[in-house]
């Protein structure tokens, strides 16, 4: 993995943060790790086809799964969703360079949350592809909290 772009990444960290008026949502944890990554997704019609306009995200995440997921909601900005679901988590991730072994499921959980923000989009309201938590509302934190409360514990599930 490129430290450079890493950092660089990070500090230029780009669409952090809930997109209230997003057309589609999706979120993924890892169990090899615990961390969790939210994506939102926005789309637009553009030459009678409907692209992504923009997406963001938010992270309880190591600094590997954040840089990707900054990086993964530019590079599919203007892409169709078939295009987007075609990407895999080395494409997302490229920028940085090859992943270390360690770090491979960092890439695959921003992908399985795109993956899962691109499908949920013609499910019924409140269906997820992947539903690690029934409320998709509120914030990353919020969903947290409220699973820590109702479960005693976070349900994690990992699509593929
Ligand atoms: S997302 Fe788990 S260590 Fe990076």
């Amino acid at each position: 993995m490129d430290e450079a772009a890493l950092q660089q990444a990070l500090t230029d960290t780009q669409n952090l943060g809930e997109m209230p008026d997003a057309d589609a949502v999706g979120t993924v944890g890892s169990p090899d790790c615990g961390d969790m990554v939210r994506l939102w997704i926005k789309y637009k019609e553009k030459d009678g086809k409907k692209v992504i306009d923009k997406a963001s995200f938010q992270s309880f995440g190591c600094q590997t799964a954040i840089a990707v997921a900054s990086i993964a909601t530019e590079l599919i900005r203007g892409k169709t969703k078939e295009e987007a679901l075609s990407m895999s988590a080395e494409e997302l991730s490229k920028p940085l360079g090859p992943l270390p072994p360690m770090k491979i499921h960092c890439g695959q959980m921003v992908e399985g949350a795109l993956r899962a923000a691109l499908e949920a989009e013609n499910k019924p309201a409140g269906a997820s592809a992947a539903p690690i938590v029934t409320d998709q509302s509120g914030t990353l934190a919020d969903a947290l909290s409220a699973a820590g409360k109702s479960q005693g514990k976070i349900k994690i599930i990992l699509t593929t």
